[in-house]
């Protein structure tokens, strides 16, 4: 069984695949983990994210990059976000993410194009998303919890410049693929988003 989980960043969707892996006892991949990997090796080699070889280059990062905790900061975000622009980079992350989905036994997945490029065949497809103003403040609440004193209206304007440039994109743009489950995480707890999740996979099964 695949489930492919899609949507932009603080809506919930890690949160969300990783329940639904949980759950049904499958392996999940966070495959805006390898995009954030891509950038952070981009920023330490001192590269332009902008530039489509630097970007590529960096997709040879080491696997020991994985388990840098910066790859969460919201500077790898940014990052993150300029270098998955590039078709060469999606390119060369697709077939790491393919075998992962088609993987005996099924897989979860949770990214941007998950259920649009990545796994179109998943069994199921759920969209996740929030208001802006909620996506910020889950992720004003998770830096203060850091110790990081950040600004929700900086945060906000953060998250708009990247779901913009993430909807925007000429490759592999964010967006609601067809016959997938539409779920908004604005107005539910934690509890409350993961059982619905549960309940719109199993509509589709
Ligand atoms: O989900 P997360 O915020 O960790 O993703 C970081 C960035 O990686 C996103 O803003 C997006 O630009 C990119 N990404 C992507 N395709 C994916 C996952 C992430 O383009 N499947």
């Amino acid at each position: 069984m695949i489930i492919a989980v899609d949507g932009p960043t603080a809506s919930g969707k890690g949160t969300i695949a990783r329940a639904l892996a949980a759950h049904y006892g499958l392996p999940h991949l966070d495959t805006g983990l390898l995009y954030r990997a891509v950038g952070r090796q981009v920023f330490l080699s001192e590269g332009n994210p902008d530039d489509a070889g630097a970007a590529l280059a960096a997709c040879a990062f080491p696997e020991s990059l994985l388990a840098d905790p910066e790859l969460r900061s919201e500077e790898t975000g940014g990052y993150a976000s300029r270098v998955s622009v590039h078709p060469a980079v999606r390119a060369a992350l697709l077939e790491r993410q393919q075998a992962f989905a088609n993987q005996p036994g099924g897989a979860v997945l949770d990214g941007r194009d998950i259920a649009t490029v990545i796994a179109p065949h998943a069994d199921a497809k759920l969209f996740v998303t929030a208001s802006v103003s909620a996506r910020a403040m889950r992720r004003w609440v998770e830096m203060k919890q850091l110790g990081k004193d950040v600004e929700r209206a900086e945060i906000e304007a953060d998250l708009e410049a990247r779901d913009e440039r993430d909807r925007n994109r000429a490759e592999a743009p964010l967006r609601q693929a067809a016959g997938t489950a539409l779920l908004d995480t604005s107005n539910l707890t934690k509890e409350m988003a993961v059982a619905t999740a549960i309940a719109l996979v199993e509509k589709q099964l």
